[in-house]
């Protein structure tokens, strides 16, 4: 990469600004379920609140003093990359992928010269004159990122115990991690009520540096500028990693499940451990309908008293006691069948059984082959 400060805006960024180079991967699509979401498309199921993958955080990389980074990434993983300053904050990101092959080398300018321009040729790059960085892991192991796993431990530490239900700060915004039909609280009331600015699934157009992500949320300002209350602010101290994981998230897109497969293919969304029979009666009870999805968080299958599709019912009302049971058989469920944002979830799905299979499979015949052409051999298959 010869100079990030080209392309896309990047000419309107003061130099030095970007530190860092990030490697994502969007994993591909293996398991899909008939039910679709409704949202801003139609692939099932619900991964995040309008767009459709889950991500791989590979690593990062320095980013040079004149904008150049020259970096390994694995072969054969669909990735994209993004700059970040110093604060780890998105810059600027691409929004489509690319892959490398074994063993090839790609070069770019920035977020991309004009195609009738090149690389600068009055100077050496300070990244060519060395050997290529390798990525720098993100807190560990390679993993699909879950919005419960990376996101909500760093709220339930700092965040929840004003942002709660119940809480005064709560009603500005709720952080608490209660699993609902198809996310949890707290993924809903930010992406829904105005705290997080991301693109999701579109515009399809190329978005200026800093327009979008944790620079551009309120969220983000919040973390970093703090509450603007010195009361508040003395009890609010993240930690870096904490604050990694809130500013990351936002800057990948803001995604919820880290896995495609189901364990509920037949249910709302793909998500819902409440069949539609079930979801139905709740919603008439209630007086809400609980299959749209920006009511999906007023449930709580992790203390169901304080689902909010409850409050409009009197405590004595038979109808509260019949929902109050619904929203507990829900719990039982997914206690009994964990979903992909729980732990110990696990493939349950006879036709999402056999698809992993089929896939592991491939898979092993793809590494022999690689193996005989590496060799030199030649190598059907049987
Ligand atoms: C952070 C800015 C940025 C950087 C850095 C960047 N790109 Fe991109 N890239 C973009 C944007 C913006 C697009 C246009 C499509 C989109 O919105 O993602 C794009 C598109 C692409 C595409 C076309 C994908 C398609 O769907 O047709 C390829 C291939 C690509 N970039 C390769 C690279 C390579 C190779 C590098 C350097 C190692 C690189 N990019 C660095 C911003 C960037
Ligand atoms: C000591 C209690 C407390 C803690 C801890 C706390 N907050 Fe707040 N927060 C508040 C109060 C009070 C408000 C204002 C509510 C209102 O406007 O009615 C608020 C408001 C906010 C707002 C809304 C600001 C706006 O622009 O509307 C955001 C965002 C926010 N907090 C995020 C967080 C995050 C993220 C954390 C954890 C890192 C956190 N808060 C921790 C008490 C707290």
């Amino acid at each position: 990469m010869a100079n990030v400060y080209v392309g896309n805006g990047m000419d309107t960024i003061e130099l030095g600004t970007v530190k860092y180079l990030r490697v994502v991967e969007s994993p591909e699509k293996r398991f899909w379920t008939q039910q679709n979401w409704q949202g801003s498309g139609t692939q099932a199921p619900g991964m995040a609140y309008n767009d459709f993958n889950n991500k791989q955080i590979l690593g990062t990389v320095p980013v040079e003093e004149d904008g150049s980074a020259y970096f390994a990434v694995p072969a054969d993983r669909f990735v994209y990359f993004q700059l970040l300053d110093k604060n780890g904050m998105m810059v600027q990101s691409m929004r489509s992928g690319t892959i490398t092959r074994p063993g090839e080398t790609n070069g770019c300018v920035g977020c991309h010269e004009s195609r009738r321009s090149s690389v600068p040729t009055n100077h050496v790059a300070a990244a060519m004159r060395r050997g290529p960085s390798s990525l720098q892991p993100w807190y560990g192991a390679e993993r699909n990122f879950g919005y419960v796993v990376e996101v909500q431990p760093a709220l339930d530490k700092h965040c929840v115990s004003c942002h709660d239900y119940g809480k005064e700060a709560g009603k500005a915004l709720n952080l608490a991690g209660d699993l609902g039909v198809m996310f949890n609280t707290s993924y809903m009331e930010l992406r829904t009520r105005g705290f997080v600015s991301v693109p999701g699934a579109g515009p399809t157009n190329v978005l200026p540096p800093m327009s979008w992500g944790s620079h551009a949320s309120r969220l983000g300002k919040v973390l970093l500028e703090g509450h603007g209350d010195p009361e508040i602010d003395r009890q609010v101290k993240l930690d870096e990693e904490s604050f990694a994981s809130i500013v990351t998230w936002i800057d990948i897109n803001a995604p919820y499940y880290p896995e495609y497969a189901s364990a509920y293919r037949n249910n709302r969304y793909g998500r819902s451990p409440l069949d539609p029979g079930q979801l139905k009666r709740l919603g008439e009870l209630t007086g809400m309908n609980l299959g749209d999805q920006n009511l999906s968080s007023h449930v709580s299958f992790t203390r169901p008293e304080v689902s909010r599709c409850l409050e409009k019912l009197d405590g004595g009302d038979p109808k509260y006691r019949e929902a109050l049971d619904i929203i507990r058989a829900g719990m039982q469920m997914l206690a009994e069948r964990p979903r992909a944002d729980m732990p110990g979830f696990k493939l349950v799905d006879r036709i999402e059984i056999d698809q992993e299979a089929k896939y592991r499979a491939r898979l092993q015949a793809e590494i022999e082959m690689r193996q005989a052409i590496i060799a030199g051999e030649k190598k059907f298959e049987q």
